[in-house]
C-alpha cells in the first residue's frame, strides 16, 4: 500500500520485461456489454491543471515548494506542479481529443483550495470555470464524473489540522454542498474521494503526502472523519439529487455517489505459510475494505494481524451527523475500484504492524516499479462485489514511458473486466458498470513528480507541452469499438 515510499525503488531495481501469459484468443462474441457502460479516461486536477485558479492556496503548493521536509526532499527532482499539464488552459483541446479517441466519459476533480480559499468564501469564477469545463464535456456527448477531492486541501483546512479536526467533515459538507447546488445541473455522477486510505496512511501514518504527519491517533482520527464526510457527502447528494437505488439516471447511465478506493491484490509472500497468509488477509482487510464497511454499516474497524504491537479498535460514526430520515439510505450507490498492481506480504517480527513488503520476481514490473498482475483484477472486483453494489474500475494503468508495456497491460486487464462481466471459473456474472484508464495525458504524479508517464497520450515538456496519442490510446480505443459493438443495444445518452 505503500507505493510511494523507497521499497516502490527496490522494485523498480528488478523490472524485468516479461511478456503477458494471458490467451487473447477469446472471441469478441462472448462479450456481454450493458448498453450504459461507461468507457473513459481518469485524471486528477491538481495533477493536470497548474496554478491557474488559485492553486497557490492549497497543501500541496506549499509542500511542493517547501522542497524539503524534515532534511527529506518533497517531490522527485524539485517538480511542481505549477503548470502540470496546463488542462486549466487546454481542456478544449484535450476534452475534444479524449472524444476522437471514443471516450463517453471522464472523471476528474475539483481543486478545494480554488473554490474555497478561505473558511466559507467561494470563489465564483472558479465555479464558472469548472461549469464551463462539465459543459463542454456534455457537449461532446462524455459524461461528467466528478471527484469533490482528490489528495488536495485548501491551506486553511491544513493549519486547522487537516482531517485531525472534530469539524473537519462539516467543512468539507459546506464546501460540498456548494459546489453540488452550482454544478449538479451538469453531474450526477459523484465520488467523495479518491483513494480516502491512502491520504491517510501517506499523509498522517508515513508522513509523505501533506500533512506529512507520522501519528497512529492522527491517523485513525482522519480515517474517521473522512468516513463521516463521506456519509454525510452521500446523504447530502441523495437530497439534492434524489436517492438513486437502482443507480440508475433518466439516462439509463449509472449516477449517484461513491468513492474511489485503492484496491490492489494482496497475496502471501510464501502461500504455504499460515502467517504470511494472515498478514496478507489482515492488510488486504484494513487497506481495501475496512473503510468501504464503515461507510456501509456505520462502525470503523480496523483489525491487525495476531502478533503485531498494535491494538486494533472500532469506532462507531456519529449517527446525528446523518438526519433521521436518511440513516437508513445507502450511503453508496456504487463501489469505485483503483487497480494497478499486487503486493506480496511476508509475517515480521520486526515491524510494529507485523508484516513486511516483498517483491514477486515473476510479476513484469512497470517503470515505477508496481508489479503487473491483470487477474488481481478480476479478484478485486470479486471481493468488492460482496458489498451488492454495482461496481466501476475508476483508475486502471501504469508508468510506462516507451509504451512497451501498455498495449498487453491494456487488452490483459480489460480482459479481466470481460470475465467479470461474462462470469468465469471463479465465479458468476458481476454489475461492472464502467472502465475508466488512467490517465488521458502524462501528468504530476504526487511525490515521483513528471518522470512517470501514465498517459494514453504523451505530454512533450520540453515542446510546450504538446500533446501526443502514444499508439496505445489507438488501442484503448479499438478495445472499446469491439466491445460496444457487442452489445445488446445501443442507447446512449
Ligand atoms: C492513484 C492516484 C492517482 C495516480 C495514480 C497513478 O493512486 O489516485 O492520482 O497517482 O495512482
Amino acid at each position: 500500500m505503500s507505493r510511494f515510499s523507497g521499497f516502490s525503488l527496490l522494485l523498480a531495481l528488478i523490472a524485468l520485461t516479461m511478456p503477458s501469459t494471458l490467451s487473447q484468443a477469446d472471441s469478441a462474441q462472448e462479450r456481454r456489454y450493458p448498453a450504459d457502460f461507461l468507457w473513459g479516461v481518469a485524471f486528477s486536477a491538481h495533477q493536470t491543471e497548474g496554478l491557474a485558479g488559485g492553486g497557490e492556496n492549497g497543501d500541496w503548493y506549499r509542500f511542493e515548494h517547501r522542497r524539503r521536509w524534515y532534511g527529506k526532499r518533497t517531490i522527485d527532482h524539485g517538480d511542481t506542479a505549477d503548470l502540470a499539464a496546463d488542462f486549466w488552459n487546454r481542456y478544449p483541446e484535450d476534452l475534444e481529443l479524449a472524444r476522437a479517441l471514443g471516450m463517453q466519459t471522464i472523471r476528474t476533480s475539483l481543486a478545494w483550495e480554488k473554490i474555497e480559499p478561505r473558511p466559507g468564501e467561494f470563489n465564483t469564477e472558479v465555479l464558472a470555470h469548472y461549469r464551463a469545463v462539465f459543459r463542454k464535456m456534455r457537449e461532446l456527448g462524455i459524461k461528467p464524473m466528478i471527484a469533490l477531492h482528490h489528495f488536495t486541501h485548501p491551506l486553511w483546512f491544513h493549519r486547522q489540522g487537516g482531517w485531525t479536526n472534530p469539524e473537519s467533515s462539516r467543512w468539507f459538507l459546506r464546501y460540498a454542498e456548494r459546489v453540488v447546488q452550482e454544478l449538479g445541473p451538469e453531474c450526477d455522477l459523484w465520488l467523495t474521494f479518491n483513494e480516502p486510505v491512502v491520504l491517510v496512511l501517506l499523509g498522517y501514518l508515513q508522513g509523505v503526502f501533506p500533512p506529512a504527519k507520522i501519528s497512529l491517533h492522527g491517523a485513525t482520527e482522519a480515517a474517521w472523519n473522512l468516513a463521516r464526510a463521506h456519509r454525510r457527502v452521500a446523504a447530502m447528494i441523495h437530497r439534492v439529487q434524489g436517492p438513486s437505488p437502482s443507480a440508475r439516471g433518466a439516462d439509463g447511465n449509472l449516477r449517484g455517489v461513491g468513492l474511489a478506493s485503492s484496491t490492489q491484490y494482496y497475496d502471501p509472500y510464501r502461500p504455504g505459510d499460515a502467517r504470511d497468509v494472515e498478514v496478507a488477509s489482515a492488510l488486504e482487510d484494513i487497506a481495501n475494505w475496512a473503510f468501504l464497511r464503515a461507510v456501509e454499516t456505520g462502525k470503523l474497524a480496523i483489525r491487525f494481524p495476531r502478533g503485531a504491537l498494535l491494538k486494533g479498535f472500532e469506532r462507531e460514526l456519529p449517527a446525528e451527523d446523518i438526519p433521521a430520515a436518511q440513516r437508513s439510505e445507502p450511503f453508496q450507490d456504487f463501489i469505485g475500484i483503483n487497480y494497478y498492481n499486487r503486493f506480496l506480504i511476508q509475517h515480521s517480527r520486526l515491524n510494529p504492524l507485523g508484516f513486511r513488503w516483498r517483491v514477486s520476481p515473476e510479476d513484469p514490473k512497470s517503470d515505477n516499479g508496481w508489479a503487473i498482475y491483470p487477474a488481481g483484477l478480476e479478484k478485486v472486483l470479486r471481493r468488492a462485489a460482496r458489498f451488492g453494489r454495482p461496481l466501476v474500475v475508476t483508475e486502471n494503468g501504469l508508468a510506462d514511458a516507451s509504451d512497451t508495456k501498455r498495449p498487453a497491460f491494456i487488452r490483459d486487464h480489460l480482459r479481466m473486466v470481460d470475465r467479470a462481466i461474462q462470469g468465469s471459473e471463479l465465479g458468476g456474472p458481476l454489475d461492472v458498470r464502467g472502465y475508466y484508464a488512467w490517465s488521458l495525458t502524462d501528468n504530476f504524479e504526487w511525490v515521483r513528480g513528471f518522470q512517470h508517464r501514465f498517459g494514453l497520450v504523451e505530454i512533450r515538456y520540453d515542446d510546450g507541452l504538446r500533446r501526443v496519442p502514444r499508439a496505445s490510446a489507438y488501442l484503448y480505443s479499438e478495445e472499446i469499438t469491439a466491445r460496444k459493438s457487442q452489445r445488446g443495444n445501443t442507447k446512449r445518452r
